[in-house]
This record gives C-alpha cells, sequence and structure tokens, in this order.
C-alpha cells in the first residue's frame, strides 16, 4: 500500500477490507460491502482505520447510510464539504453527517487515522449529570466552516453515493461544492481534543471511562449509547490507595482503542501511535504484566492485595504525553472469530509510511507472567 497512491475514499474502502480480511473472512470488497450492510441491519456502527497518500482529485464522496466521526493520527485533513472547508489536524476530529458530500485533500501528504461510522442516529454532547453546566468538551469549542463555493467545470468529476451499503458512482462537470451561503444547525463540523476538560477521581477508585465522553450517539435505551467517543487526554491521575493504570475488568461497551501520540500506560511496549485494538463485550483486559510490575509512577504504602482491587498508598502519575481514544460500542462486534484482537502500527519514517506489526489472533501472552499476589 505504500507504494500505491491510495485517496481518502480508498483509504475507508481498504479500512473495510483490511477490517475483515484480517480476520481471516477472506471475502472480497463486494463480501466487504455486504458485511458492511448487515452491520447496518444489526450493530449500527463501523470503525476502521485509514491509511491514505493521495487526495481526492476530482472526486466526492456521499454517505447516505450513516455519519462518520474521522480522527486523524498523523497528516493534516483538508476537508471540502458543501458547508465550506475544514482543516483536520491531529488532535483534532470532524463529523461529517450523513448525507453531505465532501472531498479529503492532504496538504502534508500521507496520512492515517481513524473512522467510526454510526447509523440511525446522530452525535450529541453527554448530559452532563452532577458535573453541572461546565466541564468535559464545551459547545464552544465546535467550529463549523464557513461557505466557501468554487464555479469551475470538472469534466469527469466523480460523485461516489455509499446507499445500503452499496457505492454508487455519478458523473457530472462541475463541482459540487457550489453553494455561496448556508444557515442552520445539521452541518460538518471539528473539535480541537486539546480543548476537553478531564474529570475523574481527586481521591480514590477510577472513574468509568465513560467519564472522558466528547462526543455520544445516544439510543432509545437511557445511559446506553450506540457509540461514544471518549479521550484520555494529557491528565493527572491522583487517587490513595488505588491502582492507578486501568483497572483489570469486563464491560458491557466492546472497546475500539486507537493512540493519536505518546504512549499507553497499560501496554507499556507495544501498543504505539497509530496503532489499534478491540476488546469485544465482556471480554476481559487489563494492563500487561511489564506495566502491571512497572506501574510507572510514585507509589508509597503498603504492597498490594489483589489484582482486582489492589491497595496502594498515595500516588500520582502525570499521563503527559499521550492521547488516546476509544469507541465504545454498545453491541459485541458480531464477525471477530475472537474475542480480543489487537494490532499495532509502528511509527511512519519519513515517507516510507508505516510498517505495521500484527499480533494475532489475541495477545494473552501480555497477562502470561501475571502472579497472583494475596498477602
Ligand atoms: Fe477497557
Amino acid at each position: 500500500m505504500v507504494n500505491e497512491e491510495v485517496a481518502f475514499l480508498v483509504a475507508i474502502k481498504i479500512g473495510w477490507k483490511d477490517y475483515y480480511s484480517r480476520i481471516r473472512l477472506r471475502c472480497n470488497f463486494l463480501g466487504v460491502l455486504w458485511r458492511s450492510r448487515l452491520r447496518l441491519r444489526t450493530c449500527s456502527t463501523f470503525s476502521v482505520r485509514y491509511n491514505a497518500n493521495k487526495s481526492m482529485d476530482n472526486c466526492a464522496f456521499c454517505n447516505a447510510d450513516g455519519d462518520f466521526l474521522i480522527v486523524p493520527q498523523q497528516g493534516r485533513l483538508l476537508i471540502t464539504t458543501e458547508c465550506g472547508r475544514l482543516k483536520v489536524s491531529p488532535g483534532e476530529i470532524a463529523i461529517i453527517p450523513h448525507g453531505f458530500r465532501f472531498s479529503v485533500n492532504l496538504p502534508d501528504g500521507p496520512s492515517r487515522g481513524y473512522v467510526a461510522e454510526i447509523f440511525g442516529t446522530h452525535f450529541q454532547l453527554p448530559d452532563l449529570g452532577p458535573i453541572g453546566a461546565n466541564g468535559l468538551a464545551s459547545p464552544r469549542d465546535f467550529l463549523v466552516p464557513s461557505a466557501w463555493f468554487e464555479d469551475k467545470s470538472y469534466p469527469g468529476y466523480t460523485i461516489v453515493q455509499k446507499f445500503g451499503g452499496e457505492l454508487f458512482d455519478a458523473v457530472q462537470d462541475f463541482s459540487p461544492f457550489n453553494v455561496v451561503a448556508w444557515h442552520g444547525n445539521y452541518v460538518p463540523y471539528k473539535y480541537d481534543l486539546s480543548k476537553f476538560c478531564p474529570y475523574n477521581t481527586v481521591l480514590f477508585d477510577h472513574s468509568d471511562p465513560s467519564i472522558n465522553t466528547v462526543l455520544t450517539a445516544p439510543t432509545d435505551k437511557p445511559g446506553v449509547a450506540l457509540l461514544d467517543f471518549v479521550i484520555f487526554p494529557p491528565r493527572w491521575l491522583v487517587a490513595e490507595h488505588t491502582f492507578l493504570p486501568p483497572y483489570y475488568h469486563r464491560n458491557c461497551m466492546s472497546e475500539f482503542m486507537g493512540l493519536i501520540h505518546g504512549g499507553y500506560e497499560a501496554n507499556a511496549d507495544g501498543f504505539l501511535p497509530g496503532g489499534a485494538s478491540l476488546h469485544n463485550c465482556m471480554t476481559p483486559h487489563g494492563p500487561d504484566t511489564k506495566s502491571y510490575e512497572k506501574r510507572n509512577f510514585t507509589v508509597v504504602g503498603v504492597p498490594y492485595a489483589s489484582l482486582l482491587i489492589l491497595s496502594l498508598g498515595c500516588c500520582h502519575l502525570r499521563a503527559e504525553f499521550t492521547s488516546y481514544y476509544q469507541f465504545l460500542d454498545s453491541h459485541i462486534i458480531p464477525s471477530l472469530p475472537y474475542s480480543i484482537y489487537q494490532y499495532y502500527m509502528q511509527e511512519s519514517k519519513g515517507n516510507e509510511g508505516a510498517k505495521e506489526l500484527w499480533h494475532e489472533p489475541c495477545n494473552e501472552t501480555c497477562w502470561e507472567q501475571l502472579l497472583s499476589e494475596f498477602l
């Protein structure tokens, strides 16, 4: 892929195909679309990585099925929409609601990142509950584009539309970005993740990852999201008598996680920027043995008591050079033959692009050396 020209649209297609081929279903692209359509009926979300090195020239995409949430990890995206243009850098996210035509240029050359697709609902800010009026993501920090248009002849301009899980092409001789002005509240937008105001414990124990929700796609069931997008930005972790790395757990949400920059405190060596992991619904997971032993923060106090509820002294950790996110999906990822599926991607070096390192089908060996350490 590194030596081929891959536009953003093609990268998403490859992401779909990659997603399924990696789990050994060995389906061709039509099979991928078919499965995407199945997901449209059953799970209502879809998460992939993209790895693009070519701008979408003379081409625009329109997703009639669902909304895109795009998380660039490397290389900016210049997204032209019918409402105007958004320049989206790593550390920012973009949301393209379904029905908008858009085209992606790569001003920095190759770009890679992640895309989530949701069906049947839209992203919104979470209810803050007892937090009150302020905190987490603030409405003032979401930016929408100013109107931008071009009045040019574009012979052979192609519109690719995703409709019902299938792709259709239409050719026209003018730019679709010919809207001179707009008003309303259904528009593409972007958000700088560094604006996020994180919350967590100030005395003991952990909060659930949902405390870091930037945007949520709600369902009809109160308290259950179709998809939560959560961010773990640079932050202080402070707690007494608490095991500070992410604790060992199972949960009802399926966790698709990506690393934007820095390291992940629960996986000391293996999880690199651009990589991704998936821990499916009710699959136990937690820090690898090395992270557990190292713990990577100041500890003052008594030894721990057990793996699940650990008794430590007063500790603090400044997670300073990291930023990772999770797509929390309330459904099981049905096509996976394994509950745990992790893969990592090395950082790109120059124009060589990314070299991938795959650990499959799961990386349970990272917990093999964990000891039962009851007092
Ligand atoms: Fe988790």
